[in-house]
């Protein structure tokens, strides 16, 4: 029976994670330890077995007892656990959330509906650590999965629409709670119809605005406002999120040394956990709309063909829509004025489900064999 263990699985990726592996039954014929930063001893999980306790997630001894690992628990602990694992002489699996070893050179970002080959080749090289991709750029090839498949783009320019929970689960809470605010401090004159819209929307600037609105996570208020930066400042300009696009759509498709560009700007908006993006492409040739649909929905079980239509688009390819399914809706599918190769799209994804967890735990699956 091989051995799992999990890190991480309290959090909010690791609770998605642990509810997909459940539904799916992925842990059954697995000998599973959870192990703990902080709860060391308590009791663990009932996968675990009768009477199991948590294990130390910060001892070498512990975690090389395992044929797989599999870590939600943070880029900061992938750092500090990982190399010494390795130092270690272990020689398992190494499945992680996080992007901590994404681009190292002896790792391989899975996503396996589109580089299931890149994968298999991996493991039959003997490639140890797989990692979960960034969620816009993972969201972003499942929706985009047949044209990358048949070599047909050019180059892409996502605009992206990301949700809070990019920033974690005191982000998302953080919007609530501005929402919340906003609303409160305007519901008497919401309450009455004839009350001037020009004065509730004077009242929401300057509470949005004051000193005391909880905007400790993102910064800035968020709600009933967007964000035009996600992550770190780069010297070139970029922001990392945007820099992401390019280096890890490349890695994934394994043509890192002959890139497709991959550039646009990446915004944070008041969505709770589907990113969505606006996508400029360039074809390599002049393909019919009806034509590019197909290569679309063709490629993979999750993503959807919305028709370019506006009852279609408004009902299925928002984030209310897709919010916790697997379903990756593309639409808006349509030749730009640029010229008969460009085409715009839009698609929408749960950044927890394939931009995090589902990736990992259909890695695990294919590990095993
Ligand atoms: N970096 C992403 C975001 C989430 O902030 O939306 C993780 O991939």
């Amino acid at each position: 029976m091989k051995k799992l263990g999990l890190v991480g699985w309290r959090g909010m990726v690791g609770s998605v994670l642990m509810g997909r592996m459940r539904e799916e039954r992925d842990l059954e014929g697995l000998d599973v330890t959870f192990f703990s930063t902080s709860q060391t001893g308590e009791a663990a999980p009932e996968e675990a077995g009768a009477g199991a306790t948590l294990q130390d997630a910060n001892s070498v001894e512990a975690l090389a007892q395992m044929d797989i690992i599999i870590s939600c628990q943070g880029g900061d602990y992938t750092k500090a656990v990982h190399p010494a694992l390795r130092q270690s002489g272990w020689q398992g699996y190494w499945i992680d959330a996080a992007s901590a070893l994404r681009m190292v050179e002896s790792a391989v970002i899975v996503l396996d509906p589109v580089n299931r080959k890149v994968i298999d080749d991996a493991l039959a090289s003997g490639v140890k650590d797989y990692i979960g991709g960034n969620c816009t750029v993972s969201l972003m090839m499942m929706a985009l999965g047949g044209l990358f498949e048949q070599d047909l783009i050019e180059w892409i320019s996502p605009m992206t629409y990301q949700a809070a929970s990019g920033g974690g689960a005191r982000h998302m809470r953080e919007l609530i709670n501005q929402m919340g605010l906003i609303n409160s401090e305007v519901a008497d004159l919401l309450a009455d119809p004839a009350s001037a819209i020009l004065e509730i929307d004077r009242k929401v600037s300057a509470k949005a605005r004051s000193a005391d609105f909880p905007a400790d996570q993102f910064g800035v208020p968020l709600a009933g406002s967007l964000i035009p930066w996600i992550d770190a400042q780069l010297d070139n300009g970029q922001s990392k999120e945007e820099w992401k696009g390019q280096a890890e759509t490349n890695k994934i498709l394994g043509r890192s040394a002959e890139p497709i560009p991959v550039d646009g700007l990446c915004v944070r908006i008041g969505a709770m956990r589907c990113h969505s993006q606006a996508l400029t492409i360039k074809l390599k040739k002049d393909l019919p709309v009806a034509d590019i649909e197909a290569i679309l929905a063709g490629a993979n079980d999750w993503v959807k063909v919305i028709p370019n239509e506006k009852e279609a688009t408004i009902k299925g390819l928002t984030p209310t829509a897709v919010n916790g399914t697997l379903s990756v809706p593309v639409g808006r599918i349509r030749k730009l004025s640029m010229g008969p190769q460009y085409i715009s799209a839009f698609t929408v994804g749960d950044q927890l489900l394939w931009g995090a967890a589902e990736p990992l735990r259909r890695v695990l699956n294919i590990v095993l064999g």
